[in-house]
């Protein structure tokens, strides 16, 4: 197949990124733009010389070869479903859904179908944590006993976004969940989990909270701490770090990570500390969207499955238990039935 035409469905913070990825691309010659806004669609595709449809509809019956779902997470299941019965494959962002029936409602369209979805976790493609998972498999850390996951925005979202996010644990930290389960290759077993809400009352109105932590167990004995918050005024800051027996390894540790030490002579605060996602993560975001495209051209395999999604969503499923039942979560507790 050549010159490919794209469906493209959310044109926010991160859609107008990934639309203007995929316009660039060289094996795309089209992308068809829509938004339940259709203002913000005609003015993204304005802006990056693609093309806007009239309607969300008619970007699943314009004849695309392939549909990108960028919308607000609360919309995923449907429009997953839409382009499975479409026959359409899919690449959605992050999340599948708010909750577990959804996601599995989803999946089981995706399933029946027999099509193809790659969800949105990019830091897969990132080239540290490429070469952290390199590290580990390799044995060249000894046993790895700790790891240790950061995600901390530097500024909270818009109110509006908190309503329709699924909240901090499965917003944030299920990119964390993801990427120790691809790094390791082993499963979480058991989840404890609490938050607080000190920051502005928009999260507390929205029953979320902006900042957590977790302690997993993972089912060959390792301890991972993942936590996230909403404000952190230093700068953008997605750092993992193993403990090995042998080594220790940082991904994320760079002379942008937002640090200042608290040693004499040590290094001071960076110059230009991260941002936010759209700038840390621009080469991972661009892999995967062009690991999309070869996937849908069937010269690569499918790189995160829904399935996969699945799993990372239940250990914040279970998180999020842990934290309002206040007690340690057995992912055993979630995954019958699953
Ligand atoms: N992978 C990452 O690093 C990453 C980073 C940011 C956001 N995300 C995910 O991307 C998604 C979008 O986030 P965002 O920050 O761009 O949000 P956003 O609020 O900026 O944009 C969402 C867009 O979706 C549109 N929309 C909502 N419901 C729709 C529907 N049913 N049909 C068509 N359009 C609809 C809205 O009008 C809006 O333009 C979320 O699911 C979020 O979890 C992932």
């Amino acid at each position: 197949m050549t010159g490919m035409r794209i469906g493209f469905l959310g044109a926010g913070r991160i859609g107008s990124f990934h639309a203007a990825v995929l316009a660039g691309h060289d094996g795309v010659d089209e992308v068809l733009i829509g938004d339940a806004d259709g203002a913000r669609a005609a003015g993204l595709a304005e802006r990056i010389g693609a093309r806007a449809a009239g309607s969300v509809d008619e970007v699943f019956t314009a004849g695309v070869d392939a549909v990108v779902i960028a919308t607000a997470t609360a919309s995923h299941a449907e429009l997953i479903t839409r382009a499975a019965r479409a026959g359409l494959p899919a690449y959605c962002e992050k999340p599948i859904a708010l909750d577990l029936a959804g996601t599995l409602a989803a999946l089981r369209e995706v399933e029946a179908a027999g099509t193809m979805l790659q969800m949105g976790f990019q830091r897969r493609f990132d080239a540290g944590y490429l070469a952290a998972r390199e590290a580990l498999r390799s044995g060249r850390l000894g046993r790895v006993h700790t790891i240790r996951a950061v995600t901390s925005d530097a500024a909270p979202p818009p109110p509006e976004f908190l309503p329709h996010s699924g909240g901090l644990i499965r917003d944030c930290l299920v990119h964390d969940f993801d990427v120790v389960r691809w790094l390791t290759g082993r499963e979480v077993t058991e989840v404890f989990a609490t938050g607080a809400a000190g920051g502005a009352a928009f999260f507390r109105a929205a029953g979320d909270v902006d900042t957590a932590a977790a302690l997993l167990t993972l089912d060959d004995g390792t301890l991972v701490t993942a936590t996230a918050t909403r404000y952190n005024g230093a700068g953008y800051d997605v750092r993992l770090e193993l403990a090995g027996e042998r080594d220790q390894l940082v991904v994320g540790l760079d002379d942008r990570t937002p640090f200042t030490s608290a040693e004499p002579g040590g290094p001071g605060a960076p110059r230009r500390p991260w941002t936010g996602f759209l700038e840390r993560f621009d080469a991972a975001y661009r892999a995967e969207l062009a690991a999309f495209v070869d996937a849908v051209r069937g010269v690569r395999p499918n790189p995160c499955s829904g399935r996969e999604a699945l799993h990372a969503l239940l250990v914040a499923e279970a998180c999020e238990r842990s934290r309002l039942e206040r007690r340690p979560v057995a992912l055993a507790e979630l995954t019958a039935g699953v």
